[in-house]
């Protein structure tokens, strides 16, 4: 069945959507993006999403296309008009279409794009029952990671090199340092301690590590925010990833070492679980 998409103040069917040929997020990957899940039809930290938006566009010196409120209103009509229960909203704003050039073009008008994908089951992921395992590679994109573009190609081979490894994900590492995982932010547990690399240009501020981190705080857990090596990572308790999509995900081997127990710690589990809770009850 065609979904309904939202394209430039229309709603239409996906297959008569139209962008120009000339857009820049086409030609140039001049453009960002966010994703917000949905559970219950509502939606889980729409705020931090819209404020996370309105920051990639300053950095970029990118126009907004429209405001934080209409953009609820969109988000809202399409998770109605596609009847999505639990899945996600993918928003796209890019500098829009004009004759290529590198220089940003005066009078371009934004492109807003935003369509609906159905991901059932979502909140019961088996996956997170098992655990992922994960591979590490050379961060080599480029650094402003802070700013959430379309560019996505080198997360994309990543997500090939584990998926060629029999794995499920990748682990970036930069000057010995995890970064980040191709689309999550990277966490590990020692002694009861939660781990995970500092804010900064290499990493992207994650919506749900936010979230994450407030509620592991509440739950009296200790956090560090710092870099870890993979080496300790392999030697901790436990580890996990967080996004929008995949909450609270456990991780259970790193490049072929199990660690802990290999198996899905409690750390994660009970993360997991206020992570879902919470969101649930606040979303909008
Ligand atoms: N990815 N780091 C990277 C590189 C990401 O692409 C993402 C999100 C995150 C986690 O951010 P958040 O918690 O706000 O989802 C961290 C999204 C889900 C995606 O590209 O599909």
């Amino acid at each position: 069945m065609e979904r309904i998409v939202y394209v430039n103040g229309e709603y239409v069917n996906e297959s008569d959507a139209k962008i120009s040929i000339f857009d820049r997020g086409f030609l140039m990957a001049d453009g960002v993006y966010e994703v917000t899940t949905v559970l219950d039809g509502k939606l889980i930290d729409f705020d931090g999403h819209a404020k996370r938006l309105t920051r990639s566009l300053n950095e970029l010196d990118m126009k907004a296309a429209c405001t934080d409120e209409e953009l609820l209103q969109i988000h809202r009509e399409l998770v109605k008009r596609n009847n999505v229960e639990e899945g996600m909203v993918y928003l796209q704003v890019t500098r829009g279409a004009a004759d290529r050039d590198f220089a940003y073009p005066k009078d371009a008008n934004p492109t807003l794009v935003l369509f609906t994908q159905d991901k059932p089951g979502l909140a019961n992921s088996p996956a997170a029952k098992t655990g992922m395992k994960v591979i590490s590679i050379d961060d080599i994109r480029w650094g402003r990671r802070d700013i959430k573009t379309v560019q996505l190609l080198y997360p994309s081979m990543g997500k090939m090199m584990a998926k060629a490894a029999g794995c499920d994900d990748a682990w970036m590492v930069q000057d010995g340092l995890v970064t980040e995982g191709t689309s999550n932010n990277a966490y590990i547990v020692k002694d009861g301690t939660i781990i995970t690399r500092h804010l900064g240009n290499e990493i992207l501020s994650g919506i749900t590590r936010a979230a994450v981190l407030r509620f592991a705080k509440e739950a009296q857990m200790k956090v560090e925010e710092r870099s870890f090596s993979v080496t300790e990572a392999q030697d901790a308790d436990e580890a996990f990833v967080s996004s929008a999509s995949t909450f609270v995900m456990p991780v259970v081997e790193i490049d072929g070492a199990a660690v802990g127990t290999g198996t899905v710690g409690p750390v994660a589990s009970r993360l997991r679980e206020i992570y879902l809770d919470e969101m649930r009850k606040a979303a909008i």
